[in-house]
C-alpha cells in the first residue's frame, strides 16, 4: 500500500476541508436543532461530491475510491451527519445500481443520484431483522408487469428526503437468503409510505426514518440484478458501505482529538497548560495513538477495494476499530475538557453523542466480528 496521497487526492482533501470549514461549519448548530441539510448538498453537488466514484459517462466525477474516503473522513470531522448523508447516498443508495444494475437503469438513474439532482437510501433493516439480515419479512409478489411490496422496514437513512429506495424484499420465501431480491422504489411511489422520524441520541441533522410498503407496485423493470439475488447485492455493497462509516468515524475522533489537543494547550491549571501535564499528555497520546491506528486501518481497506480486491475482512476490521476509537476518543476528549465537555457549549458533546451509532449502523461490532471470524477460518 502506499501510504502517500497522490497529488489528486491531496488536492481533494485540501478542497473537502476548506469546504467543510467554510460551508458547514456555521450550519452545524442548524443541524443540530433537528434541520436537514439540503442546502449544503446541493453545494456539494456543485463540487462533485455526490457522485465521486460514478464514471463520467453516467454523469460522475470518476474519481478513486481512496479521495471518495478521504470526502467521508474529511466532512465528518466537522459534520458527521453530512459524512452519513453522503455515505449511505453512494456506498449503499448508488453504487447498488452501478454494480449490479443493467444499462437502462444506470442511464435512468445514475446521471441524477451523481449530479445530487437525486438523493439515495437503503432499505434492508425490518423491524424484525436487524442484524439477522436474511429474516426478512417483507415480501414482494410478481403480479404481470410489475411486483407488489408488502411490508416495513426501520432506521432508514436518508429516508423521506431521498429520490430512489433500494428496498430489499423476498420474492420466495422456500430458498432463505437466496430468497430476497432487490429493487429501485422512486420516491412517490403509490403505496410507499413515510412513517415517523426516530429522536436519535446524535446526528441530528440526518433523516432516520419507518416506511410501510402497501401493495406497492414497482415495475418489473426495476428489479435490481436477478430474481434471489438481492442478499448478495446487499452484503457486497454493505462491505464497501462498512468502510464509509470507518472514514467518518475517522473523522469524529480525528475532530475530537484536535479540539482537545487546542483546548489542553490552552487550559492553564496549576501554573502551566494541561497538555503540559503527564496525565493529559498520556491521555492525548492515546488518543492520537489510536487515531492513527484507525487511519491505517481506513486507507488500507480503501486502497483494497480501490484495486478491486476483495476486501470485507479488512472493511469488517477497519469498522471496528474507527468506531470503537471514535467512542473512546470522543469520551476522552470530554475528559480533557472537564466540566466544560459536558456541556452544549463545546463541541466534543455532539461528537460522543455522532460516535456512537457508528458502532451500530452497518452491521454492528458483533457483526463485524462474525465477518472477520468467518474470514479467518477459510
Ligand atoms: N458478499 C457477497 N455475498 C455474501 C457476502 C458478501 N459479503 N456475505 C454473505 N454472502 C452470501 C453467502 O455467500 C451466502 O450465499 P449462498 O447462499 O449462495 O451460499 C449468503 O450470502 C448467506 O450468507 P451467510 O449464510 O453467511 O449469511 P448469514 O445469515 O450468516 O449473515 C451476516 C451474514 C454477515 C451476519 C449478515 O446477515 C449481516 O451483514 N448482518 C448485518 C446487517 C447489516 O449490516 N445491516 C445494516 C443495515 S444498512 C444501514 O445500517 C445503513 C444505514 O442506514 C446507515
Amino acid at each position: 500500500m502506499n501510504l502517500r496521497f497522490t497529488e489528486e487526492q491531496q488536492m481533494m482533501r485540501k478542497m473537502v476541508r476548506d469546504f467543510a470549514e467554510t460551508e458547514i461549519q456555521p450550519f452545524v448548530e442548524k443541524m443540530e436543532e433537528g434541520h436537514f441539510p439540503r442546502e449544503i448538498l446541493n453545494k456539494m453537488a456543485e463540487l462533485g461530491l455526490m457522485g465521486i466514484t460514478i464514471p463520467e459517462k453516467y454523469g460522475g466525477s470518476e474519481m478513486d475510491f481512496t479521495s471518495y474516503i478521504i470526502a467521508i473522513h474529511e466532512l465528518s470531522k466537522v459534520s458527521a451527519t453530512i459524512g452519513v448523508i453522503l455515505s449511505v447516498h453512494t456506498s449503499v443508495g448508488t453504487n447498488p445500481i452501478l454494480y449490479f444494475g443493467n444499462e437502462e437503469q444506470k442511464q435512468k438513474y445514475l446521471p441524477k443520484l451523481a449530479s445530487g439532482e437525486y438523493l439515495g437510501a437503503f432499505c434492508l433493516t425490518e423491524p424484525s431483522a436487524g442484524s439477522d439480515a436474511k429474516s426478512l419479512k417483507s415480501k414482494a409478489e410478481k403480479r404481470g408487469d410489475h411486483y407488489v411490496l408488502n411490508g416495513s422496514k426501520v432506521f432508514i437513512t436518508n429516508g423521506g428526503e431521498a429520490d430512489t429506495y433500494i428496498v430489499f424484499a423476498v420474492t420466495d420465501q422456500t430458498k432463505g437468503s437466496r430468497g430476497v431480491s432487490a429493487f429501485i422504489v422512486e420516491k412517490g411511489t403509490p403505496g410507499l409510505i413515510i412513517g415517523k422520524d426516530e429522536h436519535k441520541m446524535g446526528l441530528h441533522g440526518s433523516r432516520t426514518v419507518q416506511l410501510t410498503f402497501e401493495d406497492m407496485k414497482v415495475p418489473v423493470e426495476n428489479l435490481l440484478g436477478e430474481e434471489g439475488e438481492g442478499f448478495k447485492i446487499a452484503m457486497a455493497n454493505l462491505d464497501v458501505g462498512r468502510i464509509g462509516i470507518a472514514a467518518q468515524a475517522l473523522g469524529i475522533a480525528e475532530g475530537a482529538l484536535d479540539y482537545a489537543t487546542a483546548y489542553a494547550k490552552e487550559r492553564v491549571q496549576f501554573g502551566k497548560p494541561i497538555a503540559a501535564q503527564q496525565g493529559i499528555g498520556f491521555k492525548l497520546a492515546d488518543m492520537a495513538t489510536a487515531v492513527e491506528g484507525a487511519k491505517l486501518l481506513v486507507y488500507r481497506a480503501a486502497d483494497l477495494r480501490g484495486q478491486g480486491i476483495s476486501c470485507g475482512k479488512e472493511a469488517s476490521m477497519a469498522k471496528l476499530f474507527a468506531s470503537k476509537t471514535a467512542v473512546d476518543v470522543t469520551i476522552e476528549a470530554i475528559q480533557v475538557y472537564g466540566g466544560y465537555g459536558y456541556t452544549k457549549e463545546y463541541p466534543v458533546e455532539r461528537l460522543f453523542r455522532d460516535a456512537k451509532v457508528t458502532e451500530i449502523y452497518e452491521g454492528t461490532s458483533e457483526i463485524q466480528r462474525m465477518v472477520i471470524g468467518k474470514n479467518l477460518l477459510v
